[in-house]
């Protein structure tokens, strides 16, 4: 095990009723006399009630505050950078994030630009500095899937450059998070699944990792990993059914909160992977994911058997005859069969795209995006992947 950090700030407040105490807490967090900026996406929150009761609670309290709603999915630069305009505007000292990764992602992204007076937001999406300061962030989380609501990233998509990055600082995570499962009841199915493929692959990003003698954290992942594929079976059958929420809403927070990857190293090239499809296909990163991580774990296999077969052992009770490899695909089968149960995409053409014409340029911005000198930085730890690799991962997605 590596020698670590860990320091995670995030007040939890997890339960049924929980919604109930957002007034309390904000004021708690956020003082009497804040200015609050209420964030939101495209209408979720006013349709199933969640929005009333967040407006009626700041009220209630005579907390001041100002809306900007219309976050999409694959949050957009655009509304950041309108986002940080109304800020300074209007003299915002807090960021009420009500929404799922997208929302939360748009409103650290907005706390982070704020205060860079003298230079676009995009820039630190770019250059990765230090944030010197940053405006307190607290969400209400209306859907479980990126665990943002207790990590310090953000996730956010230049619409010109069709450009997706990440960006994390500890002054990001959010001051307090309210996580009440029953907001999660309008879910519809196939977001539920989007959301369950994105906690499954956070947690696979930290298990396959070549750094030995790391028992607790591997037992933990594994533990996480069939509480959620349980939970969300039963989901499949029952949306309202309350204690699996609470299962999959532990688990999504536990699962990027990175508890789970201390004293180990992380590998991330199947997010690094998706995010280029999202970025220029616009689709669910949870349903990229389910298509690129079968097809990323058939690429390592002969490399990596041991902990793949690891995964299909302890995860879903698998062995064949102790022959790793053949362990490991059995493991690799079982996951497609649970992608597929949950209504998930598992090739690309499920996920709509047909052809291989943008393969090579996703393969070259995953890689270069970041790059100063032109040569290739490799996505992934586990198995360091170069673009060629890349576009064979992305071909053998094609026909899973
Ligand atoms: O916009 P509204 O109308 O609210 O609808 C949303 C949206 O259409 C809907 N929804 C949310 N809560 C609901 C609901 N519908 C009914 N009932 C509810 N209770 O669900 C749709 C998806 O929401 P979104 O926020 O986009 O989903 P998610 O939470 O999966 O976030 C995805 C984004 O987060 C990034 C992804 O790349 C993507 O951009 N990620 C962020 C991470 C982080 N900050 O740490 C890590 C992840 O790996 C990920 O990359
Ligand atoms: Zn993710």
């Amino acid at each position: 095990m590596e020698n670590f950090d860990y320091w995670n700030r995030t007040f939890w407040a997890f339960g049924r009723g929980t919604l109930g105490r957002v007034g309390e807490l904000t004021e708690r967090f956020a003082g009497k006399d804040a200015n609050v900026l209420l964030h939101f996406g495209g209408g979720s929150i006013k349709r199933n009630g969640v929005y009333d009761v967040v407006v009626r609670a700041l009220r209630g309290r005579g907390i001041r505050f100002v809306e900007l709603g219309g976050v999409v999915p694959n949050p957009r630069l655009s509304l950041v950078r309108e986002g940080i305009r109304l800020c300074r505007k209007e003299k915002i000292s807090f960021i009420l994030a009500v929404g799922g990764g997208s929302v939360i992602d748009s409103a650290k992204a907005i706390a982070a630009g704020v205060p860079e007076e003298n230079g676009d937001v995009w820039k630190i999406f770019v250059e990765r500095p230090r944030l010197k300061s940053a405006i307190d962030v607290a969400t209400v989380l209306t859907i479980p899937a990126t665990g943002s609501e207790m990590s310090p990233n953000t996730v956010i998509t230049d619409e010109e450059s069709r450009l997706k990055l990440g960006y994390g600082d500890e002054k990001l995570r959010p001051i307090f998070s309210i996580v009440d499962p029953e907001l999660f009841f309008t879910i519809p199915q196939n977001q539920i699944a989007n959301g369950v493929s994105d906690m499954m692959s956070h947690i696979f990003e930290r298990y396959f990792s070549n750094t030995p003698n790391c028992r607790l954290t591997d037992g933990l992942c594994e533990s996480v990993l069939r509480t959620i594929i349980a939970s969300a079976l039963a989901l499949r059958r029952d949306a309202h059914d309350y204690d699996a929420w609470a299962e999959i809403g532990f688990a999504g927070t536990m699962a990027h909160n990175n508890l789970l990857g201390l004293g180990r190293e992380q590998d991330w090239a199947c997010h690094g992977m998706e995010h280029e499809i999202s970025a220029i296909y616009d689709v669910a990163h949870g349903a990229g994911l389910s298509v690129v991580t079968p097809a990323w774990m058939k690429y390592v296999l002969a490399e990596k058997a041991a902990k793949l077969a690891q995964f299909a052992r302890n995860v879903f009770g698998l062995d064949s005859g102790g022959n790793d490899i053949e362990t490991a695909r059995l493991g690799i089968g079982e996951l497609v069969k649970f992608y597929k149960e949950m209504g998930l995409p598992v090739t690309m053409v499920e996920l709509g795209i047909r052809d291989d014409s943008k393969f090579e340029e996703m393969a070259k911005k995953a890689v270069l995006s970041r790059s100063r000198d032109g040569k290739e930085i490799p996505q992934g730890h586990f198995r360091k992947l170069f673009s060629d690799d890349i576009v064979k991962i992305y071909r053998l997605a094609q026909n899973a």
